[in-house]
């Protein structure tokens, strides 16, 4: 598939006006999409796993226009209220996406959206947020069209998502998605993600990731600015490289269920996420004093307790807290009783491996 083969093919009638209600979760990747080129190019690939309870929903009503209109015309809500600070952002991903949907300067919009986790989590939600905007419009291509088969939704869903926001083309569907060409993997690309499509353990379709939430001010650095900073960076030749063997390594863990070599590459992973932070030109840090402390104390735990619990990062302080179905009592004692204390207000998020968004219908009355 090439950026070609999602420009439209040739629509039916243009619905006059209607409303479309999808909720997308957000996802945690275990090799880390960081650095990318031109046109939400990534310049390694990655592989996820999609959550279940942290997720964005959001509704478009749209209304058809007279004519086609020069400007994009839209109205954002955010949890009720509007929100005129995020609307460059949906501008620009509209822009991005037009010559792929080109209905849509015909329309006028309406779009609500509301978050499961709390605003100021410091949880991303462009993830979420940007696959469920790209799945309700996929939903009105979808009326205009009578030929879309599933696959062809999800993956152009998928496509349109990556163009808002790279990881947001992992959030459409579940349970373990992989972004990127990567030669190991068949039928892989850059320009979407697909289902993971080697076998996988059943200890890994009931896994666990608790968020505890270390930090949730705004961050100092955007994820857009640092994968920026991956550009002449010294490391990056050896980053993307690793990425690919990491990718590799994966193959028998996950489908043998080797969890101490699971644990060996996502935490691998997530620290040299952080190395390559601490490493480029401007430096930053983004782990605090609490992302540290949790991490001895999960090391200390898994070592004290023989219990295969380990921790990813985002780009961010917060810590995720990844265990399998058979450890769940301990590991949320252990969390409760040492982990709490390091998260603002004591505040974390229970969350699990999920099955990917859903189209939410309006309840009949
Ligand atoms: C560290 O997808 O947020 O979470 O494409 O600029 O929107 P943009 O970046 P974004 O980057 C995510 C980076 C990461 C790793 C990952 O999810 O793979």
């Amino acid at each position: 598939m090439t950026e070609k083969d999602f420009l439209p093919k040739a629509y039916t009638a243009l619905p006059a006006e209607g409303k479309v209600t999808w909720k997308a979760p957000s996802n945690i990747a275990l090799v880390k999409y960081w650095g990318k080129h031109p046109n939400q190019i990534p310049a390694n690939p990655s592989i996820s796993f999609t959550l279940d309870a942290c997720a964005t929903t959001t509704s478009v009503s749209f209304k058809k226009n007279s004519s086609k209109a020069s400007q994009f015309s839209f109205d954002l809500y955010f949890e009720g209220k509007s929100k005129p600070d995020f609307k460059p952002k949906v501008n620009t991903f509209l822009e991005r996406i037009e010559p792929y949907m080109p209905f849509l300067k015909e329309y006028q919009f309406t779009i609500e959206t509301s978050n499961s986790f709390p605003h100021s989590s410091g949880i991303a939600s462009s993830a979420s947020g940007m696959a469920a905007l790209a799945l309700c419009l996929m939903d009105m291509e979808r009326q205009m069209r009578s030929d879309m088969s599933q696959a062809e939704f999800n993956q152009k869903a998928s496509f349109l998502a990556r163009l808002g926001s790279g990881s947001a083309c992992r959030s459409i569907e579940g349970d373990l998605i992989a972004w990127g060409r990567h030669a190991g993997i068949p039928k892989s690309s850059d320009l979407y993600g697909i289902k993971y499509p080697f076998e996988v353990n059943p200890v890994f379709k009931k896994y666990h990731d608790i968020i505890l939430l270390v930090h949730k001010g705004q961050k100092q650095v955007s994820s857009t600015m640092g994968h920026n900073l991956m550009k002449g960076h010294p490391f990056a030749k050896e980053r993307f490289q690793q990425a690919h063997q990491n990718l590799d390594r994966l193959r028998p863990i996950l489908a043998q269920g080797a969890l101490d070599d699971f644990i060996e590459v996502v935490e691998s992973e997530a620290l040299t996420l952080h190395a390559m932070m601490m490493t480029s030109a401007p430096y930053f840090i983004l782990m605090k004093p609490d992302t540290l402390e949790i991490i001895n104390k999960i090391w200390d735990f898994r070592s004290r307790a023989k219990t295969p619990v380990c921790f990813t990062l985002d780009a961010g302080a917060n810590v995720h807290v990844l265990y399998p179905e058979s450890t769940r009592q301990k590991v949320i004692q252990f969390i409760q009783d040492e982990l709490v204390a390091h998260c603002e207000n004591g505040q974390y998020i229970c969350d699990r491996i999920g099955m990917g968004a859903k189209k939410i219908t309006p309840k009949r009355e």
